[in-house]
């Protein structure tokens, strides 16, 4: 094909990938987006895959490629059917394995061509098997932490950042020398090594409770290791959607660090998640239970509810169990909105997804900006598989690991029912201060179950 239409195949594939993150940032046209970056990634490979170089080749070309992709299905096909609430460890293996892509067409590119690569190259090269291997080892690490298969608490030793720094350094200065002299294959080696390395250092001292930050800092990585390798291949579409990548996962870090109130330095270094639980000296205070039956009768007797969701709902999968609460409340005409905490769940968005599965309609879902202001006002807050995101320490507590967090102003509301099944702290590791305030209601039990109780209280006439 010529070149000409392919560079229109990669500028058509370009604006469908801006699109497509344009559109996957609200949810009435997040399907729309994944459509569009779907088909702007056919694109892009349709147009590689028809270069002349490669045609002139013919078959003995495309076999490695075949193989290739028959592995990438391979593995690709059961990672897109990981439950929801993996998402997080599944984003984390997308990265590692794009990142060891960058790497390795990286590394090639320098076994075929060293010595004779330009300064230029030799830079954007550097960068992207510097950033692929460390990306790499370090998103393989978050998975495993992720997935409980490696230990979740930081893992610290001493000197930890003067070794890390030295290794990092060394892997820098190597990468400096190959730009004025890419002859030294052994050298390049040593430099894969200690990125490769490097990777799993940075992640071990971060908890487990960052992962999700972390990760999408490494996707910010990944794309930027994409962008070089579009420098080192001259490859225009590379570029944009390297940076596209590198950006967008900078901006959801800077978003999720700011929906919880951290710094960069906090995440990276801060040791957040390691066990809060007062051992040994757990509070005895009394809360107040009651069962679905009494939930089921203070909600039939309001007017306004507010629903927060929380991490808990996608644990029990109880979305379509709310939806069913949605309509029985609704035909009494009740008014039921959904308050959604930036980073309620485990992932961006993660509520939004499970609520607009069960096709609740999304202009019953407020921002916290917008359902704040309307809690006092709220005759029942019902708070669902929810915990850190609700707990008003993170406004007064100094102490508390999430204080200066924003929260559900949950407190505020004229009653307040938790379903959770335990007096177990969420993510945070913490006690939630709301479980003990007077107005509170604990509903113990499952989500799905529970809300399903409720539901077939409402539907029993009493
Ligand atoms: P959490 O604070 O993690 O609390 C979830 C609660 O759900 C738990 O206390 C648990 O209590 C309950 N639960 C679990 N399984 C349940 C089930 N089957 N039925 C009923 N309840 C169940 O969740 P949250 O309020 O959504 O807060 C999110 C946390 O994750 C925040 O600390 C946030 O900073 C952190 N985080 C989020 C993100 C993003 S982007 N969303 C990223 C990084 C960190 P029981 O065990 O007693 O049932």
């Amino acid at each position: 094909m010529h070149e000409y239409t392919i560079q229109l195949l990669y500028g058509v594939a370009a604006v469908c990938f801006i699109l497509a993150l344009k559109w996957l940032s609200a949810v009435p046209t997040a399907r729309r987006g994944v459509i569009t970056g779907i088909l702007g990634m056919l694109l892009a490979v349709v147009g590689t895959l028809l270069k002349p170089d490669l045609l002139q080749r013919g078959f003995g070309a495309y076999q490695w490629i075949l193989v290739a992709f028959v592995i990438g299905t391979v593995i690709g096909v059961p990672m897109a059917l990981m439950p929801m609430t993996a998402v997080p460890q599944r984003t984390a293996l997308s990265h590692a394995f794009g990142a060891l892509a960058a790497a390795l067409v990286g590394a090639a590119h320098f076994f075929l061509e060293s010595p004779h690569l330009s300064k230029f190259t030799m830079v954007a090269l550097g960068l992207e098997v510097l950033l692929g291997f460390l990306t790499f080892t370090a998103s393989l690490m978050a998975f495993g932490k992720l997935q409980e298969v490696l230990p979740q608490r930081p893992i610290v030793f001493k000197f930890q950042n003067i070794v890390n720094l030295s290794i990092l350094t060394a892997a820098v200065a190597i990468a400096v020398f190959l730009v004025f002299d890419p002859g030294h294959k052994v050298l390049f080696l040593t430099m894969s090594g200690l990125a490769l390395t490097f990777g799993v250092l940075l992640i071990i001292p971060i908890g487990g409770a960052d992962m999700p930050t972390v990760i999408s800092l490494l996707n910010s990585y990944a794309g930027l290791a994409a962008a070089a390798m579009g420098f080192v291949l001259d490859n225009k579409l590379l570029i944009i959607a390297g940076a596209l990548d590198g950006s967008s996962g900078l901006i959801l870090s800077i978003i999720m660090c700011k929906a919880m109130n951290r710094s960069f330095t906090n995440v990276l270094f801060g040791g957040f998640g390691q066990l809060q639980v007062a051992s040994g000296k757990v509070e005895q205070r009394n809360v107040r239970s009651a069962s679905p039956e009494e939930a089921a009768e203070l909600l039939a007797s309001a007017t306004s509810v507010m629903v927060i969701p929380g991490y808990g709902m996608a644990v029990a999968q109880a979305q379509h169990k709310v939806r069913e609460l949605f309509d029985q409340l609704g035909k009494r005409g009740i008014n039921m909105r959904f308050a959604i905490h930036p980073v309620a769940g485990r992932m961006p968005g993660h509520m939004n997804v499970l609520l607009a599965e069960a096709d609740i309609p999304y202009d019953k879902l407020m921002e916290m900006e917008d359902a704040n202001p309307e809690m006092p006002q709220t005759d029942v807050a019902l708070v669902i598989g929810a915990n850190d995101v609700t707990n008003p320490a993170a406004r007064h507590d100094k102490n508390s690991p999430i204080y200066g967090m924003p929260i559900i102003d949950t407190d505020k509301a004229r009653t307040v029912m938790v379903i959770k099944r335990s007096m177990n702290p969420g993510f945070a590791g913490i006690e939630n201060e709301l479980y003990f305030m007077p107005q509170t209601l604990m509903l113990f039990g499952d989500a799905k179950s529970f809300v399903g109780e409720i539901v077939k209280s409402l539907g029993t006439p009493s």
